[in-house]
């Protein structure tokens, strides 16, 4: 299975940054969006990412020109017909995957593998729902893209060997690290991020310190590179709290259970930086 060409849906925050690293990588790269508003955006960042790593001295003039000699932008759905591999990173619901990957499978070769970069749906279900059950695995970048090394590879109940290994090598020649996680919510980073965050939130609810203090600890006494609080309002509260909620639903432990508190805030719209405040207040 030679991947040459690889087509990313989506160009939102997750599907431009995914783009950018496989055409950094020297795939041809085809990012399709819904409408041209849309993908102008998610390709400005790129632009953006990589003209402000050449002003930091982090990217190379030639590394700018050629990731964006790689790439091209679409709407056209048709325009990945050649694609190898189609990475999704479009809206987390599983009808608007489900009707992508469907318009996809009508358009592409048999050999072409999907993978999808969703944080909480499951992948044997999506994969079930295609017509290359076996040809489909979770490939799940973290945020930024660009910046972070870690990809975690997740095989569907019915991902073939020569699949996985297709997608962790790939994952691998974009200079990422991957590992491998379990089709569960969560995969693996969030299965244990997640609890602990929600457990700083209910330490808190019961009085344990606050907020400042809290955070203060964890960084400086684990080494982390943030407290709890400060990493929930980067992430989103209303984002952990969706994924919190679909933790419990499948697993029923109360470690997984979102506090009152969370909720509340959520439905204040209290989000974290993207609303302004949080856990911490934020200039806008
Ligand atoms: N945000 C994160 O930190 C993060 C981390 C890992 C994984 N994810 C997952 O990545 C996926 C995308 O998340 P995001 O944060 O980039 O969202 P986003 O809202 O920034 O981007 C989604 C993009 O998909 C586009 N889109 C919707 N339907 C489409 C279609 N049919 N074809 C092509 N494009 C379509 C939208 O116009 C939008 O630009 C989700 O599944 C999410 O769970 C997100």
């Amino acid at each position: 299975m030679a991947i040459k060409t690889v087509g990313v849906l989506g160009c939102g925050l997750m599907g431009s940054g995914i783009a950018q690293v496989c055409a950094g990588a020297g795939y041809r790269t085809i990012v399709r969006e819904v409408d041209e508003a849309v993908l102008k955006k998610g390709i400005a960042r790129i632009e953006k990412f990589l003209s402000d790593g050449v002003a930091r001295g982090k990217v190379t003039a030639d590394a700018k020109t050629s990731t964006l000699g790689n790439l091209t932008g679409t709407t056209t759905i048709e325009d990945l017909k050649d694609c190898d591999l189609v990475i999704e990173a479009i809206v987390e619901s599983v009808e608007a995957k489900t009707d992508t990957f469907a318009a996809l499978d009508a358009i592409v070769g048999d050999s072409t593998i999907y993978c999808s970069n969703t944080s909480s749906l499951c992948i044997t279900e999506l994969a079930a729902k295609t017509k290359r059950p076996d040809r489909f695995a979770g490939l799940h970048f973290f945020n930024p893209v660009p910046l972070m090394k870690l990809v975690e590879v997740i095989r569907a109940l019915t991902t073939s060997d020569e699949t996985y290994q297709a997608v962790f090598a790939f994952a691998q020649s974009l200079g990422k690290e991957p590992i491998t996680a379990p089709d569960k919510p969560g995969f693996i980073v969030n299965r244990l991020l997640v609890p602990y965050l929600l457990d700083a939130i209910r330490s808190y609810e019961h009085g344990l310190g606050t907020v400042e203090d809290i955070d203060k600890g964890m960084k400086l006494g684990t080494g982390y590179p943030m407290g709890p609080f400060t990493l929930l309002d980067f992430v989103g509260l209303d984002t952990t709290y969706y994924i919190a909620n679909i933790m419990f639903d499948e697993y029923r432990e109360p470690a997984y259970a979102p506090p009152p508190l969370l909720k509340r805030m959520v439905l204040a719209g209290r989000l974290g930086r993207k609303s302004g405040q949080g856990f911490y207040k934020y200039d806008k």
